[in-house]
């Protein structure tokens, strides 16, 4: 039987509440914006695994037009909602909500939702209208869906942690999971803006992601180096990358998402975007002590 897809938030919203009644076990949203790949079919897998067989995933499918600035590439989004139900199902999804722009949002909607600690460096300083429209469309999908536990991709890093910054200022009673970064075999982060890279550039932009691993690797040979030089040094590397431009690069807390100026004594995550001709691309790598380096 081919996957349900709703459009609507009223009938989304009628249809789980009667599947809650029949199982009332965990609800796993996987918010997207569809054009999914791997790194999507991953984080559906992992809802699958957190709702067991007697819970519901949702797959949000929705290019959310409130999170992209005047001159970015909302137009040039790839979509492709018969390929995305094939990869929900074969991943084990039970429910596809794939609204239009009209359905979410009312021709006079004038509501913010703008959090101004963690959304406001790296990505957020280069776009400063993209946090609010990511918190305002998420916390709309919590509203509609009422999940149990969402999931989100840990490439990027900072929507993580401003959704978990959301979910505990606004009290939303939802549990977020992060899911790890499928890349490619070249090491080049799975994203659905891969799509829109020249065969030059793809062939490039794996150096993002080598680039970074110098960083670690130069830090685990030298643990009390300076995070400057580290910064320098990956940074010189990224320079290398001649069909693109760095947008950032910055060593940060994993926490605070605040720059690391002193020796580094606690996680921290290295992160940078960058423009290609019709694309940016963004990635990180974690590491310091005790944080995961596998
Ligand atoms: O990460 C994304 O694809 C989007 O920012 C999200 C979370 C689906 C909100 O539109």
């Amino acid at each position: 039987m081919p996957i349900t897809v709703l459009s609507k938030v009223s009938e989304t919203r009628m249809h789980l509440s009667a599947r809650r009644q029949e199982k009332p076990r965990n609800v796993v949203l996987v918010p997207t914006m569809g054009a999914l790949h791997e790194g999507h079919a991953q984080l559906i897998r992992q809802a699958r695994e957190l709702a067991g067989d007697e819970g519901t995933v949702v797959v949000s499918i929705f290019v959310n037009p409130t999170q992209f600035g005047p001159n970015e590439d909302l137009d040039r989004y790839p979509r492709s909602l018969d390929r995305d139900s094939e990869v929900c199902q074969d991943c084990g999804a039970d429910l596809i909500f794939a609204p239009g722009s009209a359905d979410m949002y009312a021709p006079d909607h004038s509501f913010d939702a703008r959090e101004t600690g963690l959304s406001m460096g790296l990505c957020g300083a280069s776009r400063s209208g993209h946090f609010p429209g990511v918190c305002l469309v998420v916390l709309k999908l919590f509203n509609i869906v009422h999940p149990t536990h969402a999931v989100f991709g840990k490439k990027d890093y900072q929507q993580l942690a401003v959704i978990r910054r959301l979910v505990r200022d606004l009290n939303v009673p939802v549990e977020i999971v992060g899911g790890e970064t499928v890349r490619e075999e070249d090491g080049l982060a799975m994203s659905s803006r891969n799509a829109n890279l020249t065969d030059a550039e793809r062939r490039d932009a794996p150096g993002i992601q080598e680039a970074l691993q110098a960083g670690r690797a130069r830090w685990e040979k030298l643990p009390d180096i300076a995070p400057g030089l580290l910064i320098r040094l990956v940074r010189s590397r990224l320079e290398q990358i001649s069909s693109g431009e760095i947008d950032y690069l910055e060593l940060v807390d994993g926490e605070t998402l605040h720059s690391v100026h002193g020796v580094i004594e606690k996680p921290v995550v290295m992160a940078t975007a960058m423009f290609f001709s019709k694309a940016r691309l963004i990635d990180n790598i974690e590491f310091g002590p005790k944080a995961q380096t596998g």
